[in-house]
């Protein structure tokens, strides 16, 4: 439960808000570099922390974000002329490169230097891993972009996906952080007799109340959920929660999956949430469940033609006007416990349904929310720290940080679950003594 004004603290994320300042502190994944697939291809409307812009690709192949009305009479450059190294409004003509110079202003005359005196609001853009990542901070050198694993491989290595959410960005991050919903939302109608014995798959469904431990990191918290497993060891289930705005999930095996879950707020009401994996991970868990009841999730699946609209990027086929396509016979007869097909459409679903912002004020939290509640904590306190006393949040000057790794693992009862696994939560590290099966 928060308080109204923590409440209102931890969503609101636009301009001068406390959030949104906290996360214009890091780089933000903008965009997937596919949306602007080619020098002068056509410019692109981005919605990202409450700010209108648009996304446009130079001649020269460089990305920009620039502000949606045009810095004369306010026209949008969206309608622009993507021509010769910037964006022409085609208003009047004035021209903005990608770092927002007016580089021709060709309604005035040939002597006045009043296009000298012009400037474009933009966001300087970097690409990496197929994403386009933005710095809408205050530094005039930015820092530098966050060591996620799998924004690092090679493009070819990089499985992507981006899919918009229609709520609040918090409810989409508290649903990555929160364990104990796979055993209902997911798999609810999955009995143990269902999976392989031996592993996660079969553990999970057959003691759906783990018991959580969770610890602050420097990047930001950690939780191990447990429960009884094979031969009197026990199943642990390993997630992080990486500022400000990350989630790395444990549904595959410790050392092995490498995957990002971003929960990039467009604005108050909407989000996008971008998926970075990769590749080997992706087709070790696939070969692993194909032919299963346990339906992975595929990001990506059954999304609606995008549109040039504000709230057009990747919206999925399933959604609120047509109940997210339930089937209430499969739910009837469990053969799906929500009837609702796919994985990431049920949390979307849920996680919609909860409200364009929801109100935390009157929610009833028990022992499985322990990380929703340290999360909530850890981003108030460094938005306030930030506020306040200056501090630098989490991560901003400290790329490394965000070297990490999820996953789950069979430990012996005793073990320390944080030195147990110290080794297996390290980034770029290849453990080919693992076997992705254990997932199940
Ligand atoms: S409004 Fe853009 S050039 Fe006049
Ligand atoms: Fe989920």
């Amino acid at each position: 439960m928060l308080s109204k004004e923590d409440n209102e603290l931890v969503t609101r994320v636009g301009p001068g808000t406390p959030m949104g300042i906290l996360m214009r502190e890091y780089w933000v994944p903008a965009l997937l570099a596919s949306e602007l697939p080619s020098p002068d291809s056509d410019p692109v409307r981005v919605m990202l922390l409450g700010e209108k812009l648009i996304a446009f690709r130079d001649s020269n192949g460089n990305a920009g974000l620039i502000q949606n009305h045009c810095p004369h009479r306010g026209a949008s450059l969206f309608f622009g002329r993507n021509e010769e190294a910037g964006l022409r409004c085609v208003y009047h003509g004035w021209k903005f490169s990608v770092d927002g110079t007016c580089v021709d202003m060709p309604n005035e005359p040939a002597e006045s230097d009043f296009k000298h005196k012009v400037r474009a609001v933009a966001y300087p853009c970097k690409e990496r891993g197929g994403v386009i990542w933005a710095y809408m901070g205050p530094r005039t050198e930015p820092p530098a972009l966050p060591d996620l694993e799998p924004n690092m491989l090679p493009d070819d290595q990089v499985v992507l996906a981006a899919i918009q959410r229609e709520c609040n960005w918090l409810q989409g991050l508290e649903g990555d952080i929160d364990t104990s919903h796979l055993g209902f939302l997911h798999l609810g109608a999955v009995q143990p007799g269902d999976t392989r014995a031996d592993t996660f798959a079969y553990y999970t469904v057959n003691d759906r109340a783990p018991h959580y431990q969770v610890v602050d990191t420097e990047y930001g918290a950690m939780y191990g959920a447990y429960r009884p497993g094979p031969d009197g060891q026990q199943y642990w289930r390993f997630a992080q929660f990486l500022f400000p705005f990350y989630a790395m999930i444990p549904t595959g095996v410790l050392g092995l999956q490498v995957l990002v879950r971003a929960w990039v707020p467009m604005d108050d009401e909407h989000m996008m949430f971008f998926s970075m994996g990769s590749r080997a991970s992706q087709v070790q868990s696939s070969n692993v469940n194909a032919n299963r009841r346990m339906v992975r999730q595929r990001p990506g699946e059954m999304l609606l033609p995008n549109t040039t609209d504000w709230y057009g990027r990747f919206r999925l086929e399933a959604n609120a006007a047509n109940d997210y396509r339930i089937d209430r016979d499969k739910q009837r007869r469990k053969e799906d416990y929500t009837g609702i097909p796919g994985i990431h459409t049920q949390d979307q679903a849920v996680t919609e349904s909860m409200g364009p912002i929801y109100d935390r004020t009157s929610e009833r939290l028990g022992t499985s929310d322990v990380m929703v509640i340290r999360v909530r904590r850890r981003l108030i306190e460094a938005a306030r720290a930030f506020a306040d006393r200056g501090l630098t949040p989490p991560g901003v000057d400290s790329p490394e940080v965000y070297r990490v790794r999820s996953g789950g693992a069979f430990l012996p009862k005793d073990a320390n679950w944080i030195e147990a696994t110290t080794e297996l939560r390290k980034a770029f590290v290849s453990h080919p003594e693992l076997d992705p099966a254990l997932a199940g």
